[in-house]
């Protein structure tokens, strides 16, 4: 830890220096007008037949929130009345309805992760998708592939999936395709590079005492954007995701919401991306020159949460009539919402929202914020049906078993069971006693932050265990538990009576608005949380069958206590959701198998994944520069190129079952050649016509909302109706070159079909393998597939397949898996395309990233 900190001061002093040669994001004009590509066509149609119908001030209505805490949602769009139309709502969280009652706490995504089961990423995504659905909620915010997970520490980790590309991949797609086929439109975010909490917002930060006037810069080089951050957003857009949030932090100092290279071109032009992308909330930071980078709504809508001001709203109205904003861009932008709106089925799934993010009191004010229109807002409509069912069965299957030493599973056979830990209990002020989970009271089932949910109810390891033992043991067994991680003695002494003494332990972490004992989101620290390390102490030093149990948001450092011959079995349960116990006991008693693999490696050291979290501003009172300097190399990559040997590597974890690989079979398969695309877009289309000033003044007989953020002007004026004193002035620094140009465009080469050229997504190469129970229990496995590109800058292996199989006692299976083009390919910056290279290259299939017995040389393919 030492040596970061001194690196980080280094690291400042060096970027003070070169202050003038910060990292830069290249323009690039326009914002691509949606086309319809692929499976949009028929939702395209739809959308350009409603929008064609609308007014100006309804377009911008559909763009830009009424205003935080204004209505139900945590951001809702204004409606259309005239078409009986209400806004748009956009609900929190990856996990479930945050801020709601009588819907579910799911299992946070690290867990969906650590299944590697593709199967039950669709499942929990549909039940998500249900509950929000039948809460009234348009858009579900998730799922995240932002944090990727750079930083083991970064709060926000376990919102997401996993530090490897391919398996986030596959599960943001998974997720989304679930979420999107129960009815409601997914978004996939933070988009890009928000990979720490620290300084994500300037305002945040000076709250903490750091003295900084702009966000975060994540400067992140194009081939490491290519093919590790933007990879899991390609099969967002390829699964047909219908809205991407952008992100606080900047990309080259240019912000999330206002970069034209990654929302216009990255996104929009080269991933071919025809949904809609909304800010995250307060990362809208200018009014015309967001519009042009690419941004298409506004949320909550307000310049800053709570102010009566909007950069849209009145502002996008004036900025169309001044032909500052080109007519199509705003076509565009409600083109994009309405069409996602189609895709997904909400004209035939909708009902208003039934609950308020703000109260759980059954009657309120509709407009919160400012005490206006008391109603009935909460109808405590009960969505859970049996999701109850999914989410143990995915604590369950993500629960890894990390060593075994015969300490499981358990048999009822125990005389003695010592359940010992606080992280084994409840929370004594109630499971949701912290607002947004912040705190670290009893068992931990969920980080803390937006990424949260209400728990309906939460099993406790401990009210498992014990309903476990006494209904369903031989009545033989006693079990005691201690649950004060300050009762050392007490838990001695239980722990030398016990037969097996379970040990829970945890660390927390989540959001940066909120800190939880001096963590700012992002955790201080690697170690255990509440003096974890002294219950395993007391309890090891007691009994020589010592299960630890760990509920943490990725890696901890275990290094002192893995190897004690005393803990016999350690188990990573995550953050599973309202059925903690459940799924664990599932696992404890060998009902469930275990088959989960930990998506992220468990290093000795923090400092052996590569480069800190920057806490330290390291720019003056500027943006803090945040060079990602570890490039592609992240977790086991990392690991693998500086050849340190980690505790637990990536992909690892045991079975009460063995496993054997064997058969190798690589296959070329027929394919066409890879051809760059080239030609031009059509011109932008122009949808209705914009009608004079007059039009657009705010209506008589309207009852104004105090605050609320409408589309209408005040008077003829456009000066006087946009309140703004710079109006008109500057126009060239936010208006930049070819921003308002509507005719046809070049198509990037790398461009296509959704996702990129489609010929990135052809099967070059079939790769067959035989797995075989050599146990005496049917069990699930996870083959994984690793491929050596072979290239000096490349990773010494990427994943690039994997899947999860169940197979019975002393059976076999032959797997088969396909490497597309992608799979195969490098990122070329002189090109900006994709390219096989010449390097010799190979494959590996294993049950872990360095446990992969079967390797073959690829053949040549381009
Ligand atoms: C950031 O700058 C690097 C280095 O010049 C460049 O490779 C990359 O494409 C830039 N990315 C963005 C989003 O501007
Ligand atoms: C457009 O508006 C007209 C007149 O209000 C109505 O007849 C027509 O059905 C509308 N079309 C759509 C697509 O809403
Ligand atoms: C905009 O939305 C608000 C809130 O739903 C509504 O009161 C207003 O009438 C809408 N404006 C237009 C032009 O439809
Ligand atoms: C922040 O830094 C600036 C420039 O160094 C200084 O003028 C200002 O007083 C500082 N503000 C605080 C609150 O420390
Ligand atoms: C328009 O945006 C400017 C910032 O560019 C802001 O100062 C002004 O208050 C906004 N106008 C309205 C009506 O919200
Ligand atoms: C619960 O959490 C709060 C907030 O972190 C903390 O102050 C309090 O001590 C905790 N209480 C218990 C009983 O753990
Ligand atoms: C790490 O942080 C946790 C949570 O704030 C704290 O309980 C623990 O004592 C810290 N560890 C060390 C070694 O300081
Ligand atoms: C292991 O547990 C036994 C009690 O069963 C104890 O005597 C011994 O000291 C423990 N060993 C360690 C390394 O703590
Ligand atoms: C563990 O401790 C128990 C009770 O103290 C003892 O009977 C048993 O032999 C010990 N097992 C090992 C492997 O040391
Ligand atoms: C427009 O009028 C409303 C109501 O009088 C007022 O609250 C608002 O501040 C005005 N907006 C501007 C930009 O002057
Ligand atoms: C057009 O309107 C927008 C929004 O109020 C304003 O920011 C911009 O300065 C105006 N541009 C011109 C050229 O008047």
């Amino acid at each position: 830890m030492k040596f970061g900190l001194l690196e980080a001061t280094l690291l400042g002093a060096a970027s003070v220096a070169s202050a003038k040669e910060l990292a830069y994001s290249p323009p690039f004009y326009p914002s691509p007008w949606m086309t319809g590509a692929g499976d949009w066509a028929e939702a395209h149609r739809r959308a350009v037949e409603f929008v064609s119908n609308l007014t100006l001030a309804e377009k911008v209505n559909l763009t830009t929130g009424a205003g935080w805490e204004q209505e139900r949602c945590v951001g809702e769009t204004g409606g259309i009345p005239r078409l009986g139309m209400w806004g748009m709502c956009m609900q929190d969280s990856p996990l479930g309805v945050r801020d709601s009652d009588y819907n579910s706490g799911f299992s946070a995504g690290i867990n969906v992760a650590a299944t590697w089961d593709k199967r039950l990423a669709y499942a929990r995504g549909m039940a998500m998708g249900e509950e929000h659905r039948d809460k009234g909620v348009d858009v579900q915010l998730g799922p995240v592939a932002g944090p990727l997970g750079k930083n083991p520490d970064g709060g926000r980790v376990w919102e997401g999936f996993s530090p490897d590309p391919v398996l986030t991949g596959v599960m943001m797609a998974e997720t989304i395709k679930g979420m999107q086929d129960a009815g409601i439109i997914a978004c996939a975010k933070h988009f890009i590079g928000n990979e720490q909490e620290h300084f994500r917002q300037a305002g945040e930060a000076q709250g903490y005492g750091y003295n900084i006037t702009e966000s975060v810069s994540s400067n992140i080089d194009d081939t490491t954007m290519h093919e590790l951050y933007l990879w899991p957003f390609v099969d967002a857009v390829r699964a047909g995701v219908g809205s991407i949030m952008c992100s606080y932090n900047q990309i080259n100092n240019s912000y999330g919401c206002s970069n034209s290279y990654t929302l216009n071109k990255l996104l929009k032009s080269e991933l071919g991306f025809q949904g809609f992308v909304m800010s995250d909330w307060g990362a809208h930071h200018s009014g015309v020159g967001d519009a042009l980078a690419g941004l298409d709504m506004s949320m909550p809508g307000d310049v800053i949460l709570g102010s009566p001001y909007s950069f849209w709203g009145t502002n996008l109205t004036i900025s169309v009539l001044n032909n500052t904003i080109p007519e199509w861009r705003i076509d565009d932008m409600a083109t994009r919402i309405m069409a996602a709106y189609y895709k997904v089925g909400r004209d035939r799934h909708r009902t208003p929202p039934n609950f308020s993010s703000w109260t759980r009191d059954e009657y309120g004010y509709e407009h919160f914020i400012v005490n206006e229109n008391f109603v009935k807002l909460n109808e405590r409509v009960n969505v859970q049906r049996d999701h109850a069912n999914v989410i143990r069965k995915i604590g369950a299957d993500s629960t890894v078993l990390l060593k075994n030493n015969g300490g499981l599973p358990l048999t009822h056979n125990e005389k003695f069971i010592g359940i010992l830990g606080e992280d084994a209990g409840s929370n004594p002020y109630g499971a949701n006693g912290c607002a947004d989970r912040g705190c670290d009271n009893g068992t931990l089932a969920m980080g803390w932050g937006s990424g949260s949910a209400n728990f309906p109810y939460l099993i406790t390891p401990e009210q498992a265990i014990q309903n476990e033992v006494l209904n369903y043991g031989n009545g033989q067994t006693n079990v005691f538990s201690v649950t004060d991680n300050g009762a050392t003695d007490q838990i001695a002494d239980i722990a030398s009576q016990s037969s097996a003494a379970l040990v829970f332990v945890n660390a927390d972490s989540g959001e940066g608005f909120i800190n939880v004992d001096g963590n700012e989101g992002d955790r201080k620290n690697m170690t255990l949380w509440k003096n974890g390390e002294a219950v395993i102490k007391a309890a090891s030093e007691n009994c020589n069958n010592t299960i630890v149990i760990m509920h943490t948001p990725s890696a901890v450092l275990i290094d002192d206590w893995y190897l004690n011959p005393n803990i016999t079995a350690i188990l990573w349960a995550g953050l599973p959701g309202q059925e903690s116990g459940r799924s664990l006991v599932d696992v404890l008693y060998g009902r469930v198998n275990p088959g989960a693999k930990t998506p992220f490696t468990w290093g000795k050291t923090r400092a052996a994944y590569g480069a800190p979290i920057l806490t330290e501003p390291n720019n003056g009172i500027g943006a803090p520069q945040d060079d990602f300097t570890d490039g592609v190399y992240i977790d086991y990559r990392r690991f693998d190129k500086d050849e340190v040997e980690p505790i637990y590597e990536f992909g690892f974890g045991m079975s009460y079952t063995d496993f054997d690989f064997s058969d190798l079979k690589v296959k070329s398969l027929k394919a066409d050649k890879y051809v760059k695309t080239t030609g031009w877009t059509k011109a932008a289309p122009i949808l209705g016509k914009v009608g004079p000033i007059s039009e657009y003044l705010f209506p008589s007989g309207i009852k104004r909302v105090t605050q609320y953020l409408y589309p209408w002007l005040n008077s003829t004026d456009l000066k006087a109706s946009s309140g703004d004193p710079y109006y008109g002035e500057r126009t060239d620094q936010y208006v930049p070159a070819g921003a308002t140009n509507g005719s046809s465009q070049p198509l990037l080469p790398a461009s296509g079909a959704n996702g990129g050229n489609s010929g990135l997504f052809e099967d070059l190469i079939e790769i067959t393998a035989t797995i075989h129970n050599t146990g005496k229990l049917a069990g699930d496995e996870v083959p994984q597939l690793y491929v050596s590109l072979g290239g000096p800058n490349d990773p010494p292996k990427v994943l690039r397949a994997f899947d999860r199989v169940n197979i019975a006692a002393g059976e076999k299976l032959q797997w088969t898996a396909t490497l597309t083009r992608r799979d195969l390919s490098s990122w070329d910056v002189p090109a900006q395309n994709w390219v096989v290279t010449d390097h010799a290259k190979k494959v590996y299939v294993g049950n872990s990233s360095r446990k992969l017995p079967l390797s073959a040389d690829l053949p040549r393919v381009q």
